[in-house]
């Protein structure tokens, strides 16, 4: 699906290339970026590591590419890995013993870390020590080793999946939001000069608008258009060759795709509009509860098409505008 803004295979090559390496060209992010050039230029001078980073926000919004240029704006290593990859204490053992003093470990999904690997990394995080279990039985031994002092960045999509010992280690916590127009236009326009895209302002605008304020689906988009593009020989994108190649790929003015239309078009025919279980939505949809609140979701919130309330989730009086049916009278009073 095109929109989907989690990582595909398609996206690691594409990443790879579109992927800013520098602070300084990372878009937007004001906050988040301030801070961080203040941590690293204080860091440095003191010629130590940074604090460890907890970065959370949907999927494709920078996370990845923001450990990356971490680690680069450090001068450092950085080595990746995550939380299901992690499958033993050994394993995450060995990843810290290979560290060097102010390398960077990147740990992707770290929500998804099990409990007992989660225990080990408490004291690597505080202390930089490692509890080594030796022998077995009755003559076992623990032995404390030294690490080096590594920065720990930690990426989730789920924030309230994090363990609260866990989420107090990290010395910054950071919230990805989703971009806005201006910005996903420069990412857009970025994107499409190192892909050497002839790409007009009102076709980057275009593509900016339909790219869920995401940077990973703006790429992506760009790509396709230009295989359209090259298909039918334009040679310039502007905005009408762009909607064409967005209409060809059911992606519509707002980026909604026939997945978030059809989960709202359910939760409205099927439910009246909510509030419903989100389990229930999963099952009416054949959709995973997981890729519901991972990918359409948190967009169809940002849109307020969509809301969370305790009793589950309804589609709000703009959600029904946009299917083009009248809201019901009573629809607003369920959400008080
Ligand atoms: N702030 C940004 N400025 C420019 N490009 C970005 C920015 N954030 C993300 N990207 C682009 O989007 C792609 C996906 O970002 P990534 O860091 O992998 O997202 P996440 O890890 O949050 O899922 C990157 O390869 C990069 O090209
Ligand atoms: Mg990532």
């Amino acid at each position: 699906m095109i929109t989907n803004s989690e990582e595909q295979i398609e996206d690691v090559s594409l990443d790879n290339t579109l992927r800013p390496q520098r602070l300084s060209e990372y878009v937007g992010q004001e906050k988040i970026r301030k801070n961080l050039q203040m941590f690293i230029d204080a860091a440095k001078k003191r010629g130590e590591s940074i604090e460890h980073v907890l970065l959370y926000g949907p999927a494709g919004l920078g996370k990845t590419t923001l450990a990356h240029i971490i680690a680069n704006e450090m001068g450092v290593n950085i080595k990746i890995t995550s939380g299901p990859a992690i499958e033993r204490v050994g394993d995450l053992g060995s990843i810290l013993t290979n560290l060097q003093d102010g390398d960077v470990l990147f740990i992707d999904e770290i929500h998804r870390l099990n409990k007992l690997i989660e225990e080990v990394l408490y004291p690597a995080m505080e202390d930089y020590k490692l509890d080594v279990i030796i022998g077995k039985g009755p003559s076992a031994r623990t032995l404390q080793l030294d690490l080096p002092k590594f920065t720990l960045i930690g990426a989730t999509t789920r924030l309230g999946s994090l363990s609260n010992p866990l989420r107090n280690r990290f010395g910054a916590i950071h919230r990805l939001e989703f971009y806005n127009e201006e910005e996903m236009k420069k990412i857009i326009s970025r994107s499409g000069k190192i892909l050497g895209i002839e790409l007009d302002e009102s076709g980057s605008g275009e593509i900016a608008r339909s790219s869920r304020k995401t940077p990973r689906v703006g790429n992506r988009i760009i790509k396709r258009v230009r295989d359209y593009a090259q298909i039918n020989d334009h040679q310039m994108i502007d905005s009408v060759v762009a909607r064409k190649a967005l209409d060809m790929m059911d992606v519509d003015h707002l980026g909604l795709e026939p997945t978030d239309r059809f989960i709202l078009e359910t939760i409205i025919k099927k439910f009246g509009g909510g509030p419903v279980g989100i389990s229930t939505i999963a099952a009416a949809t054949s959709e995973e509860v997981e890729t519901i609140e991972d990918v359409y979701e948190p967009f169809l919130i940002q849109l307020g098409f969509l809301t969370r309330t305790p009793r589950g989730r309804m589609v709000t009086d703009s959600g029904f505008l946009h299917m083009g049916l009248q809201p019901p009278v009573e629809n607003q009073n369920k959400l008080l």
